[in-house]
């Protein structure tokens, strides 16, 4: 394949996936809100988000407190939405974090 489409080809994944590009971005609820509800984490393709299946933080109540956050929102990111793993300690996922925990304060 020719470089000059591998790069189209990459540039319309880019733009397909509607995700912002992180640099500078910083860790926050909005952040996290904003990755739960768009599709493309994880490089995804299938189309759908987190909110797909969780609308509004729907059977995600008890995962705020839970040790293992950051491996249960990868496990989604893979099987359900057919990513890569993101970064444990990245942006995104510290995001996803706070988002879900901030869920959970508002039903208490
Ligand atoms: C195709 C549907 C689907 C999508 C998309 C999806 N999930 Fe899930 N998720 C599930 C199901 C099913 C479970 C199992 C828990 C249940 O059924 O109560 C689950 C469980 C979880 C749990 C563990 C909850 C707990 O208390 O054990 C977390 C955290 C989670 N999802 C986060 C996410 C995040 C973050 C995303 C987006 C990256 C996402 N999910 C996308 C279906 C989905």
């Amino acid at each position: 394949m020719k470089m000059t489409k591998i790069l189209a080809m990459a540039g319309a994944v880019v733009l397909l996936s509607g995700l912002p590009v992180l640099a500078g971005e910083k860790t926050s609820v909005e952040l996290g809100k904003k990755l739960f509800t768009s599709p493309g984490l994880g490089g995804s393709t299938n189309g759908k988000s987190c909110s797909s299946c969780h609308p509004g933080g729907a059977k995600l109540e008890k995962a705020a407190g839970n040790k293992n956050l950051g491996k249960l929102i990868n496990h989604c990111i893979t099987d359900t939405l057919g990513g890569n793993k993101i970064d444990g300690r990245g942006v995104e996922m510290k995001s996803l974090k706070l988002y879900i925990e901030s869920l959970n304060q508002k039903k208490k």
